[in-house]
């Protein structure tokens, strides 16, 4: 028998489903009312895209891509992310140079070769935002925000994790610092971490080895050594999270998996789901556009990793909707056939193709949860009536045809 891949699940079930698709309207209906619109962006893109944007010494380009050569021998990779995709479109497009404010959500697959765990696939779903063009951290809250609403809707409790990565001015001082304190405790971090101090040293600050974390408590903190407007920003981006109400932890060792980001990044997580906790991450942007050859532009989103937040969705109560039909005789089949085709025009409607007894119908009625279970047997198929139960109110009664 041929099944999935490792780590690559169906979305199956009738619960599983009902979840997915009102996660994704939800989170569709808040993205709107905050002005964004629905982008589409292929699965497939070259790899140098998403060595040159999320990094080559991140672990998602260095060890997780689905990379091959296409039968045109290009290479090619399966997205393990949105952003790239959507910076790349955007570039591509000319709305860099068109200026002003544009603003995307989408969601869909993303593709990551990881040791598959509970929480951790490799064939994912993403639901995500981008914002280009806004300069103002005003946008970093809103973007917070948003998840913060998106989950409220849902249901869903969060801790909110807060940090911001400085920019061209500030980081590399910091970096040069940091590298030198990494150096005299060289000998004691672990080998991952000593390669990361040449490929990317701020990476270190999250590595999750235990002996690694107690001695990076005396790493000088980038939040110490931002420059004027960095620290401003985030000062104020502290204050509009506090004036709405959104708490947050400071969290000096978030430095996120991408090499994108710079200025604000934060990650959304529940204590709810076992150890894959990052159910949102996100940040600043604002020199991707240029390093993808785009003209500056400042940017910023977030991405929301769907199959964490299915099991945590409260659900609204599952009322009963619309009607099922069932005829009592074979003559009476094919107007139950017409009535529900007529209905399914304005309400949902379902119907047996065969003509079976009452308890039957009822069943099959109560099996799809239809509000209304509408019989016709030879009687009422010569009286033009149908009878019709209210399954919610249990009430029945018989009514014209033409009435229903
Ligand atoms: P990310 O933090 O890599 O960010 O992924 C966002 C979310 O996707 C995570 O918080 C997590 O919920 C989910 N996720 C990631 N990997 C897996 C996996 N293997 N299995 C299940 N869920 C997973 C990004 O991807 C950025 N593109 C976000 C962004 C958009 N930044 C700016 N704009």
């Amino acid at each position: 028998m041929i099944k999935s891949l490792r780590g690559m699940n169906d979305i199956l079930s009738k619960e599983e489903s009902q979840r997915f698709t009102y996660f994704i309207d939800t989170a569709t209906k808040v993205a709107l009312r905050y002005g964004f619109h629905y982008i589409e962006t292929p699965l497939l893109e070259e790899t140098a895209l998403f060595k040159r944007s999320v990094g080559e010494s991140s672990d998602i380009v260095g060890k997780e891509m689905y990379q091959f050569e296409d039968k045109g021998g290009n290479d090619v990779c399966l997205r393990p992310e949105g952003t790239a995709g959507v910076v790349r479109a955007f570039i591509q497009n000319k709305l860099d140079r068109a200026g002003g404010t544009h603003r995307f959500f989408y969601h869909g697959p993303m593709f990551r070769y990881e040791r598959p765990q509970k929480g951790r696939l490799r064939e994912f779903h993403q639901f995500g935002v981008e914002s280009f063009g806004v300069e103002s951290v005003y946008e970093d809250a809103a973007m917070i925000m948003m998840i913060a609403d998106i989950l409220g809707e849902l249901g869903i409790g969060y801790r909110l994790q807060l940090n911001s990565l400085g920019c061209k001015e500030c980081m590399p001082p910091y970096r040069d610092n940091l590298v030198s304190f990494i150096e005299s405790v060289e000998n004691e971090i672990c080998e991952d971490c000593q390669r990361r101090k040449s490929t990317n040293p701020i990476r270190v600050l999250d590595c999750k080895n235990e002996q690694c974390q107690s001695l990076y408590e005396n790493a000088p903190k980038l939040i110490n050594s931002l420059c004027e407007s960095c620290e401003s920003d985030f000062a104020k981006l502290k204050t509009i999270l506090d004036a709405n109400n959104i708490a947050y932890e400071i969290d000096t060792n978030l430095v996120r998996g991408l090499d994108y980001y710079s200025k604000t990044a934060f990650e959304f997580v529940s204590d709810n789901i076992g150890s894959q906790s990052a159910i949102a991450g996100g940040g600043r942007y604002d020199r991707l556009v240029e390093f993808l050859d785009g003209r500056p532009t400042p940017a910023v989103g977030f991405a929301m990793g769907i199959e964490r937040l299915l099991e945590l969705i409260n659900m609204p109560q599952n009322s009963r909707e619309g009607y099922f039909f069932g005829a009592m005789d074979d003559e009476a089949v094919d107007l139950v056939i017409s009535l529900t085709q007529k209905k399914r025009k304005t309400d949902k409607a379902s119907c047996d193709y065969r003509a079976r007894n009452l308890k039957n119908h009822l069943k099959s009625a109560d099996k799809v949860n239809a509000r209304y279970c509408c019989v016709i047997g030879s009687n009422e198929l010569e009286n033009g009536t149908v009878w019709v139960k209210d399954l919610e109110n249990r009430t029945e009664e018989t009514v014209e045809i033409s009435a229903l």
